[in-house]
């Protein structure tokens, strides 16, 4: 798997069509909406197959994936095909899912569109739908053939998901590298081919997450369970809004499990009410929101495992927490955070 970056990147999809005769781009409407005419222009020899689909995180489901499958199937598509998922992490998820379970596995590419998939979404090989809204609960481990980061898609998208990207970004600078602790929203750019390099560094010494991968789930116990929560209601949460709040509460944890020094709390909400938006809360029921952690990839025992921090760059996985705090470190998400 290669990761290629910059405005030239775009041109490895045409060098490898060498090796194929079936060409796919899944994307969503949003996307084919501003880039039908690249897409359309991506391989001038060649024929391509669009399949699109609606926006947003409930198309991470088994009918996108039929429909995939079922696109695939008509073309006759096999080992000699290849999948171009051309969009945010919502559709390498999705696209990497179908493309992986096809014929037990075609080939496939992604080109991420969003900041959020740029820097951990494409990157490593974890590919799934959600099931009955519990996110990503069907699915499996896949790695692209390769990944394309063009920046340039960034000017097309809106501050609310360049914000969500940021938000995901922040994960690096407890659990991996604390130079990520200067990142904001005027300097991310600087700051993307870093992450995308820190998240692939990790994958490789561990692909199938039993062991150090685990740091990068911090802040997603809570943040999933928030996501989920939200994601049928008119104030859903982007996956980078909901992962900002999972993060204050792991740290929250943090101080009282792993000793983290409580001026690492104070730090990081002022950072994000300097750099994330306050969010509608509205309807916060936290009995529901602690059913969704109970459903967490993570649980052992029906009991669910956090990924805490002794300190920035010092992270501690498998800690049992006690439902009680779990209660008190959401709670405080309404006060803080809430418009
Ligand atoms: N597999 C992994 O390792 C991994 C890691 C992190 C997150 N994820 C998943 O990623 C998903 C979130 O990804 P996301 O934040 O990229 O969301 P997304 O894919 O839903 O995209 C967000 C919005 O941006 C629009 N958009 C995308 N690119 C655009 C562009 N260039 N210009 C204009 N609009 C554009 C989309 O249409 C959509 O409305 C979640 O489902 C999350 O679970 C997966």
């Amino acid at each position: 798997m290669n990761i290629f970056f910059g405005e030239a990147a775009l041109s490895q999809v045409s060098m490898m069509t060498n090796n194929y005769d079936k060409f796919f781009v899944l994307t969503d409407e949003n996307i084919y909406g501003i880039y039908s005419s690249m897409i359309a222009s991506m391989l001038p020899e060649k024929e391509i197959t669009k399949i699109v689909v609606p926006c947003g995180e409930q198309s991470k489901s088994i009918e996108n994936v039929m429909l995939i499958w079922n696109k695939l199937f008509v073309s006759n598509a096999g080992r000699d095909s290849l999948l171009i998922n051309l969009g945010g992490g919502t559709i390498s998820d999705l696209g990497g899912f179908a493309a992986s379970t096809y014929k037990r596995g075609i080939d496939f590419v992604n080109v991420p569109t969003t900041l959020l998939a740029m820097i951990d979404a494409s990157i490593g090989g974890k590919n799934g739908i959600n099931y009955k809204n519990y996110k990503n609960q069907i699915g499996l481990f896949s790695e692209p053939k390769s990944i394309i980061i063009n920046t340039q898609f960034l000017k097309t998208l809106n501050e609310r998901d360049i914000k969500s990207g940021v938000a995901e970004m922040m994960k690096y600078a407890f659990v991996a590298d604390s130079s990520f602790i200067d990142l904001d929203l005027d300097n991310y750019m600087e700051y993307i081919e870093k992450a995308a390099m820190t998240k692939d560094e990790i994958v490789s010494l561990d692909m199938r997450e039993s062991g150090l991968r685990k740091i990068l789930n911090f802040g997603h116990t809570i943040g999933h369970a928030l996501e989920s929560y939200y994601v049928d209601k008119e104030n859903y949460l982007t996956h980078g809004e909901a992962v900002a709040l999972g993060i204050y509460s792991s740290l929250y944890l943090s101080v009282k499990y792993c000793g983290l020094d409580e001026n690492w709390l104070f730090f990081y909400e002022m950072w994000f009410k300097g750099n994330l938006d306050l969010l509608n809360l509205d309807d916060f029921d936290v009995d529901k929101i602690m059913k969704y952690i109970s459903h967490d990839k993570k649980s052992k025992g029906g009991k669910p495992r956090f990924v805490l921090v002794a300190k920035p760059e010092k992270p501690v996985v498998d800690v049992e927490v006690m439902p009680s705090d779990i209660k008190d470190s959401i709670l405080i998400l309404k006060n803080k955070f809430s418009k």
